[in-house]
């Protein structure tokens, strides 16, 4: 057991842990952040991912105790204030989710594009959202979202 530090979503956070668990078994079990999910365990299928400084990475493939001292956003940070971000609002007015497992993982990757790209394309978005799989077809639906988002975010007319 060792004593980890991490900044989670905004928020300076020390963890008494196994530190070569996976990240998203810290941020799961030790943190009680639920949103980021377990899907493959192999960097496959895009479910657990969270930013890391800023950038997507899986937390299923990563030893915590490697990203100590880092800043960590989940899906639970992309709230602002309480209220829902823009894009998170997009995905609920474009009904972009069914069994919502993948989600969290999609809106992450999505939330990083849109700070590096309010206005990306459809081939944009298709290519940032490359490393995430869905099995419910909601493809064209988060797609529309991600765009509305930005369009949102933008201020123009949504
Ligand atoms: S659980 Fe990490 S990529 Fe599937
Ligand atoms: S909404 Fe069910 S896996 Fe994506």
């Amino acid at each position: 057991m060792s004593e980890l530090h991490f900044i989670v979503n905004g928020k300076s956070v020390r963890v008494e842990t196994d530190g070569s668990k996976p990240l998203l078994s810290v941020l799961r079990d030790d943190l009680n952040l639920r949103g980021t999910h377990f899907g493959c365990g192999t960097e496959q299928c895009g479910a657990c991912m969270v930013l890391i400084d800023g950038k997507p990475a899986h937390s299923c493939s990563r030893e915590a105790q490697t990203v100590a001292g880092h800043s960590i956003t989940t899906v639970e940070g992309l709230s602002q204030n309480g209220a829902l971000s823009p894009l998170q609002q997009a995905f609920l007015d474009e009904q972009a989710g069914q069994c919502g497992y993948c989600l969290s993982g999609i809106l992450i990757s999505a939330s990083a594009l849109l700070a590096a790209n309010p206005a990306p394309t459809r081939a944009e978005v298709i290519a940032a959202l490359d490393p995430h799989l869905c099995r419910c077809g909601i493809h064209n639906r988060v797609i529309r979202a991600v765009q509305k988002a930005g369009a949102a975010m933008a201020g123009a007319p949504r």
